[in-house]
């Protein structure tokens, strides 16, 4: 459906252009006095420069062609040159009920053009427990996945594991030290390796910081981890065999958590997956001229002449010939261009790495990995806080695990829950888990993503202010009014959407006209952020409409059948929108 801002916009162009004047002059916007006007345009105080008059004169006459318009219930001109806009009632009515038949997409069409885009989100480290860092990459780039797919477009969303580094060397080398005997250490083995793996999630996890811990008192041991890490990556069978254990039972553990945020990935690519296009790659960078040796280390220059602060070179390959972070993430753009040819690669990392993804976006565009069709996006997200505005960290100061911190939310949760009202306590804590998640995406997606927040149990899990319970609040309410509704009749014949018969229904009805709009802004911008603030604007205008508006008491049965379909229509429209947050409501709360 075309917006309703746009036919606006539309009518007052043809306004401008009808008097004579330029029709650019015809833009239209929300008006910042919601006292005196739904929508304003400004463009007569402009084209009076053109035209050299008075700008009043200019509105004057465009309002005057606008007041027999009916799109419009009043045109006014304001001195000195505005043009201040309502809408006709009956036309908002008929453009939400067509939204409302519009079944599932309610007006917001699906792109005529869809992209490929792949988003990069996610990013935990095999091996490591999830942490509160990994948090705001998988909320965030779960979301703007979900609102590329609800536009039409092809979102791949790949995981990209750390699978590849330090950490691996440091567990082969912690495991050989426990348990020097295992197979996957014997030299010159060519059997087969067991299939069980030689340890579980926690005793891995374990091992991690244990093996971390010591490498930094003991050089040698770091020695002996940086020795296993070369060997690994050249291919020493006994090690490709542990990783692939490590891999498989870490990856497990991974989909559980991400399972629990609700965060799915089409990919469950890696680090490693982009080992086997390094070597081809490297060359033709060299062949290209582009690589070349700076103090034994293969380097591609990106500066560019612009640039006001100095943007070292890229590194491809360290002196010992050993792959970095910057090669695996090139290399990975090789495969991810191979096998998808995306439009757009998206990457969702905390904007503390925004000067590394410039060197490597330069990178790949100098020596050719991507053509001018592929965009790269650096999406980059600030720290989650703590109160005491430093990033967040549990009581003792250590990194909080991700599992502790939903649990210690979801515990919140159920305690709010059941002391509002008598729960069934697997009920309670079925609800007290959707709405806990509410909570932690919409704290984190109502900010924009590149600023730090500080992330304040407190205030996310009220069901007051910009919350996500509080937008659940709205929906279960909305839920309640139609299953009382519907338990005592049904939609009268020819029951639709009437025209709005109170300020508080007008501004309901004019919001929810904006859904479409708001939407591919949002997906535009890359900003999820538009969406809450879509949301919250949502849930107080039907709250406020809500308060006063007899609804079950309405006598009228058409008119309060109106009602009812305008509260499905909001219902529909809210829950599409937390769905593209990533979150939904329950029946009840
Ligand atoms: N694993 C990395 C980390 O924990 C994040 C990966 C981000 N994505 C990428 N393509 N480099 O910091």
């Amino acid at each position: 459906m075309k917006k309703l801002m746009d036919e606006i916009t539309e009518a007052v162009m043809e306004a401008f252009q009808k008097q004579g004047y330029d029709p650019k002059y015809g833009k239209v916007t929300l008006s910042n006095r919601p006292d005196l006007c739904e929508f304003q345009c400004n463009g007569a105080m402009a084209a009076a420069k053109e035209y050299k008059c008075a700008p009043f004169l200019i509105s004057d006459t465009v309002a005057n062609v606008l007041k027999e318009h009916p799109l419009f219930s009043m045109a006014e001109s304001v001195k000195p040159g505005f043009l201040n806009l309502k809408l006709q009632e009956e036309r908002v009515a008929e453009y939400l009920e067509k939204m409302a038949e519009d079944d599932g997409r309610f007006g917001c069409e699906k792109t005529k053009e869809p992209k490929t885009i792949m988003i990069d989100y996610g990013g935990p480290n095999v091996a490591k427990p999830l942490h509160v860092g990994h948090l705001r990459s998988a909320i965030i780039g779960e979301s703007v996945k979900r609102i590329g797919s609800f536009l039409g477009h092809r979102m791949i969303g790949d995981v990209h594991l750390g699978d590849w580094g330090l950490q691996m060397g440091l567990i082969i080398t912690e495991l050989k030290e426990r348990e020097p005997g295992l197979l996957y250490f014997q030299e010159g083995y060519e059997g087969e390796y067991p299939k069980e793996a030689p340890f579980t999630i926690s005793q891995l996890e374990e091992i991690y910081p244990a093996a971390s811990a010591r490498s930094k008192e003991d050089a040698a041991y770091k020695e002996a981890a940086m020795q296993a890490t070369y060997e690994l990556q050249q291919g020493r069978r006994g090690y490709q065999a542990l990783l692939a254990h490590i891999l498989n039972v870490s990856v497990t553990d991974l989909k559980r958590n991400y399972e629990n945020l609700d965060v799915s990935f089409e990919l469950w690519k890696g680090e490693s997956d982009a080992q086997p296009f390094i070597p081809a790659m490297v060359e033709e960078m060299k062949a290209g001229g582009f690589a070349y040796l700076s103090e034994g280390a293969l380097v591609v220059d990106v500066k560019e002449e612009t640039d006001t602060k100095e943007i070292p070179p890229c590194m491809i390959l360290k002196s010992d010939g050993a792959s970095l972070y910057n090669t695996t993430d090139l290399a990975t753009i090789v495969w991810r261009m191979k096998d998808y040819h995306p439009d757009e690669i998206i990457y969702v990392v905390d904007k503390r790495q925004e000067l590394y993804f410039t060197q490597v976006f330069r990178c790949a565009r100098k020596t050719g990995l991507v053509g001018e069709d592929t965009k790269l996006t650096f999406l980059g997200f600030g720290t989650m806080n703590g109160k005491d505005g430093k990033p967040f960290k549990t009581r003792e100061g250590g990194v909080m695990r991700l599992q502790y911190l939903l649990e210690s939310i979801n515990q919140e949760m159920y305690k709010k829950i059941s002391e509002n009202h008598t729960v069934e306590e697997e009920d309670g804590k079925r609800t007290a888990k959707i709405v806990a998640l509410s909570a932690v995406k919409y704290g984190d997606l109502s900010n924009q993503a590149s600023k730090d927040y500080i992330f304040d149990i407190d205030r996310f899990t009220s069901f007051e202010g910009n919350t996500g319970p509080y937008i659940l609040y709205t929906i279960v309410r909305m839920k309640s009014i139609l299953a009382k509704y519907y338990g005592e009749k049904q939609l009268p014949q020819g029951a639709k959407i009437l025209p709005a018969r109170s300020e508080s229904e007008k501004a309901l009805m004019l919001l929810l006209a904006r859904f479409n709009g708001a939407i591919e802004n949002a997906y535009e911008e890359t900003a999820p952020h538009k969406v809450c603030a879509y949301v919250y604007d949502l849930a107080n205008a039907f709250n406020h409409f809500y308060h006063e508006t007899k609804i079950m008491a309405e006598e009228d049965v058409m008119v309060q059948a109106g009602y009812i379909r305008l509260l499905t229509l909001a219902k529909g429209i809210l829950e599409a929108c937390i769905d593209m947050l990533g979150f939904s409501a329950p029946e009840k709360m």
